[in-house]
């Protein structure tokens, strides 16, 4: 797979981003909604700014996160004739819908956008594959982020819904074992190692017990945004890209399309919901 070229940026365009970035003397905060023009000045050029290298704490967030299905999914980048690279506004509209999921307006320290990449002693959250990117909250970036977040009104969020355990040991875990023609069933892969949510299942039995689905949930949770079908690892990875998967998946595409009964399915369980199990090739309906 190709990496991203991303060329080094004017520094004087970031500058100025920044620099629009910073709320008037006397600004009053919390007196709007999370702002597109200003996110799309100030944060984007955040996710694009060359580091100096590849990998963790070193590699353009975009890098990383146009590529790989994790919450923070972005756009890939267009790019011009003379190689330098971009988002359309339709893009930046996109990536801005994802984006503010992952903030609390008016409240920079309990967003994950701001978290993630911030150094543990300065506030930030316990682990980012991606390494850390910010020493303090006095940098320029993070403020950039942080400024943007602020300045919005904070909005009541309904709290995440609850996934249902049962259901998820009765039917989530029969897709791990189902096999789809042609195609290798997920435990196959994914019953070892650190992306091991369909572990191996004992000789003697053909299902696993309360204790290894319990094991296989926590497992699966990390790949599981409660209320975000769209942001949630387990559906997207496995989804054609032409239908909004992952760019890449190291296994086979399950579903071609969200119109899926299974999709729809697990998607129905991501809200919270109990749905009818469908499990199996798309006609084919199970019981529970
Ligand atoms: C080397 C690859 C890589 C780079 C570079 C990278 N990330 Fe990540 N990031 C990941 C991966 C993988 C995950 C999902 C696993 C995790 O949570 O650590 C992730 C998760 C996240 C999340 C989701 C947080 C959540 O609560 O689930 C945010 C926000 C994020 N990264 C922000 C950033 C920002 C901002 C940058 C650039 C300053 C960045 N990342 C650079 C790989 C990367
Ligand atoms: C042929 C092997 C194979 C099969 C079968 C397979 N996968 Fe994968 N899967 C991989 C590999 C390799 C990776 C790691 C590379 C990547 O991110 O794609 C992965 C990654 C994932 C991830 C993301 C993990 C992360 O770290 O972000 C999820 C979620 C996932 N698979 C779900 C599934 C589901 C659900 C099934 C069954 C419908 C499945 N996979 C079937 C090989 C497989």
């Amino acid at each position: 797979m190709s990496r991203l070229g991303i060329r080094r940026r004017p520094a004087v365009v970031l500058a100025a981003a920044l620099a629009a970035s910073v709320p008037a003397p006397g600004a009053v905060a919390g007196q709007e909604p999370l702002n597109f023009e200003r996110y799309r000045a100030a944060v984007e050029p955040v996710f694009l700014a060359d580091r100096g290298g590849w990998g963790p704490g070193r590699a353009p967030c975009v890098t990383c996160h146009a590529e790989q299905g994790t919450p923070l999914r972005l756009q890939r980048l267009r790019e011009t004739a003379d190689g330098e690279v971009y988002w359309s506004e339709e893009d930046s509209r996109r990536n801005f819908e994802v984006v503010s999921r992952l903030v609390t307006p008016g409240d920079p320290d309990g967003s994950r956008l701001l978290r993630k990449a911030l150094t543990v002693p300065a506030g930030g959250a316990p682990f980012h594959v991606g390494g850390k990117f910010f020493e303090s909250k006095s940098d320029p970036e993070w403020r950039a982020m942080a400024d943007w977040v602020a300045a919005a009104d904070p909005v009541e969020r309904p709290a995440p819904p609850r996934l249902d355990f049962d259901f998820f040991r009765d039917c989530v875990q029969r897709m791990y074992l189902d096999k789809r023609p042609g195609d290798v069933e997920c435990i196959h892969c994914h019953e070892t190692g650190a992306r091991g949510f369909a572990r191996h299942i004992p000789e003697d039995r053909d299902f696993w017990n309360q204790e290894e689905s319990r094991g296989n949930f926590a497992m699966t949770r990390r790949y599981v945004e409660p209320g975000e079908p769209m942001m949630s690892r387990l559906l997207t990875h496995p989804l054609h890209p032409a239908a909004g998967g992952d760019y890449f998946h190291g296994g086979p595409r399950r579903w071609d399309s969200t119109d899926d009964p299974e999709w729809q399915m697990l998607a129905a369980w991501v809200r919270g919901e109990t749905p009818e199990c469908v499990v199996g090739a798309e006609a084919d309906t199970g019981g529970r």
